[in-house]
């Protein structure tokens, strides 16, 4: 079998899709980079907003076309499939097999079937399978919990994910060890509302750690870098900020959403928290963290957001001086009380409030960026940038950074570099050694080609 893979979503739905490809390979399959080499195409879906919904449904329809010519078996998995919207769609376009989030690990029974599989029940096994370190990769994801208990009264993922199940920590610490193994330096903890992790349905689990107690034991695991995703503002506490503060391998990077700057649309949104409880956190962030990168989720034009509400949104960017921010504008989903209880606003309203937002957080992200410049900064570089003889990696605060190669350091690793030009968006800079001195540059490096001739042309 030739399998293809397209992921939609977010980080944990990337990490079911390695989940789910290295359930592939151990079948036997070979992964290959695109449709037309395949015979079997599963994608992974997204259902948060329309537009994923909709990019998935352009894509079924190219594949059915396809399918009419020749021989191809059509998969779906992710939130989308778990939805009775997705199941319409998977029939409208002859998908044959569609996995939910919780039965990812149906995908051998699904292919062996001669018939239309569709596997909706979140299995158990799922939370004590340790899928294969990713290979050749500096970089992993590792899910510590899955679903969500809270209900957000736009969001559609715990009907997509179900409630909050915690991994054991055993079984985190087994994969983190795997990871380490496998030469990874950065792992990314992954869950719905990690700060709620170890108190499914709100009870403290038997045996289980707070997050603040697992940030430090997987701090003492030897991975050199740690990070998390996502927090929510009700469930985060003090010891998490004291714990990242002083565990040496979690990054200075925090993204707690706020939704809105509004009392009013926070609590329409069923947020649990006001504008106030939510700047004592990031006060407590920076008590202990004082450089902490910060960043957030918005969305604007909540139904009934006003101006005024909106305003509370801008000047609450203000009051944090967040380093970045994902906006989104709001986007009704079938299914949740916000779509069956408020009317949506007119497009252009909500389209404009979002150009405003936009601006603030360039101004801000250019000031926040600013203060870097000329710093040594810790790097994970990837490999081979876009431009000629530059690498591309990123920063303990997830800044895209470039640096041209240099001797010593020709491939992906982690070095230090110092930033030598920031813009709101990424750093540009150079690779030092352990006297602080620039590494010498490889012969390859091509300014003119990076458009880099001078670091200023990146201002
Ligand atoms: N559990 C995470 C977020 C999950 S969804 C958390 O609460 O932090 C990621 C982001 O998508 C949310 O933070 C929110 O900003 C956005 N989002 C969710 N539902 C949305 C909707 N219906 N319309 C627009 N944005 C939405
Ligand atoms: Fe999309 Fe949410 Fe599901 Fe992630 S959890 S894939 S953001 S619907
Ligand atoms: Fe969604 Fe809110 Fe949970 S945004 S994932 S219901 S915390």
């Amino acid at each position: 079998m030739k399998a293809h893979m397209i992921t939609y979503g977010c980080q944990m739905n990337e990490y079911d899709s390695h989940l789910v490809q290295s359930q592939l390979v151990s079948l036997g399959a070979d992964m290959v980079d695109s449709v037309d080499q395949a015979d079997f195409v599963l994608i992974n879906t997204c259902a948060v907003r329309g537009k994923p919904v909709d990019k998935v449904r352009s894509v079924l329809g190219q594949l059915r076309k396809e399918k009419a010519t020749r021989r191809l078996v059509i998969g779906m998995m992710g939130c989308l499939a778990q939805l009775e919207e997705g199941q319409q769609i998977a029939r409208k376009f002859e998908v044959d097999i569609l996995l939910g989030p919780g039965s990812l690990l149906d995908i051998g029974a699904a292919l062996e079937s001669s018939e239309r599989f569709w596997g909706l029940n979140f299995k158990d096994e799922l939370h004590d399978h340790i899928p294969p370190p990713p290979v050749g990769k500096l970089q992993a994801h590792l899910t510590i919990m899955r679903g969500c208990d809270h209900h957000c009264t736009y969001c559609i993922v715990p009907t997509t994910r179900g409630p909050q199940v915690s991994r054991h920590p055993d079984q985190i610490l087994r994969e983190l060890d795997t990871l380490l193994e496998a030469g990874v330096k950065e792992v990314t903890l992954l869950g719905q509302n990690v700060n709620a992790y170890g108190f499914d349905t709100g009870a403290k689990l038997a045996g289980y750690p707070s997050f603040a107690e697992l940030l430090r034991m997987v701090g003492a695991s030897g991975i050199p870098r740690i990070k998390f995703t996502t927090s929510h503002p009700m469930n985060f506490t003090e010891d998490v900020a004291a714990a990242m503060g002083q565990t040496p391998a979690v990054c200075e990077f925090v993204h707690l959403p706020v939704q809105s700057g509004s009392d009013r649309v926070l609590r329409r949104m069923a947020r649990e928290y006001s504008r106030e409880k939510y700047l004592t956190h990031i006060a407590q962030i920076r008590t202990h963290m004082p450089d902490a990168v910060l960043a957030t989720d918005i969305i604007v034009g909540f139904p009934g957001e006003t101006e005024e509400d909106f305003q509370d949104t801008l000047s609450l960017y203000d009051e944090v001086g967040y380093d970045s921010a994902y906006m989104f504008i709001y986007s009704p989903r079938p299914g949740t009380p916000s779509y069956r209880h408020f009317q949506d606003l007119p497009r252009e309203l909500k389209t404009e409030r979002l150009q405003r937002l936009i601006v603030k957080q360039k101004e801000w992200s250019a000031r926040r960026n600013a203060r870097f410049q000329g710093t040594v900064q810790e790097v994970l570089l990837r490999g081979d940038a876009y431009s000629a003889g530059h690498l591309e990696g990123h920063t303990r605060g997830n800044h895209p950074v470039v640096v041209p190669k240099a001797h010593g350091a020709e491939s992906a690793g982690l070095y230090r570099a110092r930033i030598t030009a920031t813009t709101p968006h990424m750093f540009y800079g150079e690779l030092i050694g352990a006297d602080g001195q620039a590494l010498s540059v490889l012969p390859n490096f091509e300014p003119e080609a990076a458009g880099l001739s001078s670091p200023l042309a990146m201002l």
